[in-house]
């Protein structure tokens, strides 16, 4: 019977152990690293007495007790069987976004979850937190934001929920402090305090997988009245804005946006980075860092409707460039990661690049079901 690696596959070194991890199905496998030769071996449907004797500096014995185990991990996968079509249907879907991105999705996906007893009992005997609640830049120059907040929330819900689209073209009025001020406080700010048994929380407008608030805004402010052109961070705790350089250009935006002209067109944008240790001491495990990214997606939607019942129109990026943007704010990209990029300014009144509504002949080219 012909056997064949199988597609989704990643190596790699864990607590001292060399780990082969076939997925979808497959589990994470400690193997001796000699065994990837065996593996190379089956990169297209292959007999294994041929590999025998292509790898003739091992026995045959050698050989075959690797393609045993191999084959139990499910690292190598016998022709016409279930397994090997199910491979072929994932090689197919998840095409070039193998294995990065489908590697942390099966890798991540039925985890076992502590039951809330333990969680509780574990909780009682932990130590004081190990993490900081906030980010703070106590040496920074700073500038102290407007209270109260502006009053111009109160616009109806399903106007701002049916009235939010993401902007791409920009006037070049500034945006007063008040109105970044109440955005900043709305979206990011606490809004209590809870117990959770361990320390103090706080909680959001927008919830939080785990309510560690791992996720931190950083501004790069190019057009707000009153406020220099420069990267800053919202203090939540103070209210503040904690200069941490000087100076913001629309080409700086544009290009910090993965070269997207329309991001330099906005009055400010506002990098979502997570502090990851704030999150990990709670969660070790590794799936949580899907919640951090959809805890970024959430803070994204209440800063688009913010945005939007404040009269500003809202944008957002997942391209951006990582590590000059990490630069720019002075994150170590490490610790502190760049996640997610939004931005906002008042929206032109005639713009030029939205798309254009769709048409009968629109929907002639679309396939609408299978
Ligand atoms: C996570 C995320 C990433 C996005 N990235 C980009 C982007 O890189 N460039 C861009 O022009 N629009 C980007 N958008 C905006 C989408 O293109 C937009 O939301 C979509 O076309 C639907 O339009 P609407 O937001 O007006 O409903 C992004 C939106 C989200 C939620």
């Amino acid at each position: 019977m012909r056997l064949r690696r199988s597609r989704g596959l990643v190596c790699y070194w864990h607590a001292g152990s060399f780990i082969a991890h076939a997925y979808p199905h497959g589990a994470p496998t400690a193997l001796h690293p000699a065994a990837t030769e065996v593996l190379s071996a089956f990169g297209d449907w292959t007999d294994p007495a041929e590999v025998n004797k292509a790898l003739e500096h091992l026995t045959a014995e050698t050989v075959d007790e690797a393609v045993e185990a191999l084959r139990e991990a499910g690292l190598l996968l016998a022709e016409d069987t279930e397994q090997a079509s199910r491979d072929d249907r994932f090689a197919r879907q998840w095409g070039p976004w193998d294995p990065e991105a489908s590697f942390f999705h099966y890798a991540t996906q039925d985890v076992p979850y502590p039951d809330e007893e333990a969680q509780a009992q574990e909780t009682e005997q932990e130590s004081p937190a190990l993490f900081e609640l906030f980010t703070e830049y106590s040496e920074a120059d700073r500038i102290f934001l407007p209270r109260p907040l502006s009053t111009d929330l109160r616009a109806p819900y399903d106007q701002v929920l049916h009235g939010r689209r993401t902007h791409r073209d920009f006037t070049e009025d500034p945006v007063p402090l008040s109105t970044l001020a109440t955005l900043l406080s709305t979206t990011f700010g606490p809004t209590d305090f809870v117990d959770c048994g361990r320390c103090a929380l706080f909680r959001r407008t927008s919830p939080a997988g785990g309510a560690r608030q791992e996720l931190d805004a950083y501004l790069a402010i190019r057009n707000v009245a009153g406020v220099e052109p420069g990267t800053y961070h919202y203090n939540l705790r103070e209210h503040s804005l904690e200069l941490l350089s000087e100076g913001f250009t629309s080409e700086e935006g544009a290009h910090l946006c993965a070269d997207q002209d329309w991001a330099g067109g906005a009055a400010f944008l506002v990098v979502l980075s997570a502090v990851v240790d704030r999150m990990l001491s709670k969660y070790p495990t590794p799936r949580c860092y899907r919640v951090v990214l959809i805890n970024a997606g959430h803070l994204g939607q209440t800063f688009a409707l913010t945005a939007t019942a404040l009269g500003l129109g809202p944008a957002q990026t997942g391209a951006f460039h990582d590590t000059p943007v990490a630069d720019r704010l002075g994150l170590d990209n490490v610790g502190r990661i760049p996640l997610y990029v939004l931005a906002a300014g008042y929206p032109h009144p005639e713009p030029q690049d939205a798309p254009p509504p769709a048409e009968l002949d629109t929907f002639r080219r679309t396939t609408l079901n299978g």
